[in-house]
């Protein structure tokens, strides 16, 4: 399979909207109309509860994780995981099969690291939860943990993963725009359950 059918692939895999299946098959809700009204594992966590929560953020990591799998699964490891991990990001930002609205890139931008590298993952997945248990804000943890993997990787003297996880840590800032606002307005919401 050549580069652009597997980067479709992969925006395909992204695409798959998990808290969408989920929140209508197993609950009657579209969580789009609720919460933030983002398609993610929060917004799921904070609507439907932690089970709920749990299977979506999973689903969103594996979409990565399973992307960057894609070169080698079918034989054509000559394209970077990396890269091809970043389309199912693509994908679960703009989802075909949701009108385009989609994620805020974090879980499905975890699933390419822990693809790629598991050791950085736990590296991040800790950060993550020290920042979310500081500050009781999981779109500031989000960012923040963008930006030490970021560094991190620049510690690893990567240089494929300095460029990726910088699209990566970029693509999170954008998707949190009305996140950061609500920041700067002291409207946003804490996590109740830590
Ligand atoms: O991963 C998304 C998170 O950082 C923020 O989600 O629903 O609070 O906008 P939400």
């Amino acid at each position: 399979m050549n580069f652009i059918l597997l980067a479709i692939v992969a925006y395909l895999i992204g695409s798959i909207p998990f808290g969408l299946i989920v929140g209508k098959i197993g609950y009657n809700t579209d969580i789009r109309e609720h919460g933030s009204g983002n398609l993610g594992g929060t917004n799921t966590f904070r609507v439907l509860g932690i089970k709920a929560g749990i299977i979506v953020t999973a689903g969103d990591i594996l979409k990565g994780t399973l992307a960057t799998q894609l070169p080698i699964l079918v034989g054509n490891d000559s394209v970077n995981p990396l890269i091809i991990g970043v389309f199912a990001v693509i994908g679960h930002m703009y989802p075909i099969f949701a009108k385009f609205k989609g994620g805020k890139a974090v879980a499905t931008s975890g699933g390419i690291i822990l693809g790629v590298s598991p050791l950085l993952f736990l590296i991040i997945l800790l950060t993550f939860f020290i920042v979310l248990y500081i500050t009781k804000y999981v779109s500031i943890s989000s960012m923040v943990t963008g930006v030490i993997t970021v560094i991190t990787s620049i510690i690893m003297q990567d240089i494929g993963l300095i460029i990726i996880t910088s699209i990566l840590t970029l693509f999170v800032f954008y998707r949190h725009r009305t996140n950061i606002k609500r920041i700067i307005n002291k409207t946003e919401p804490k996590i109740k359950w830590m």
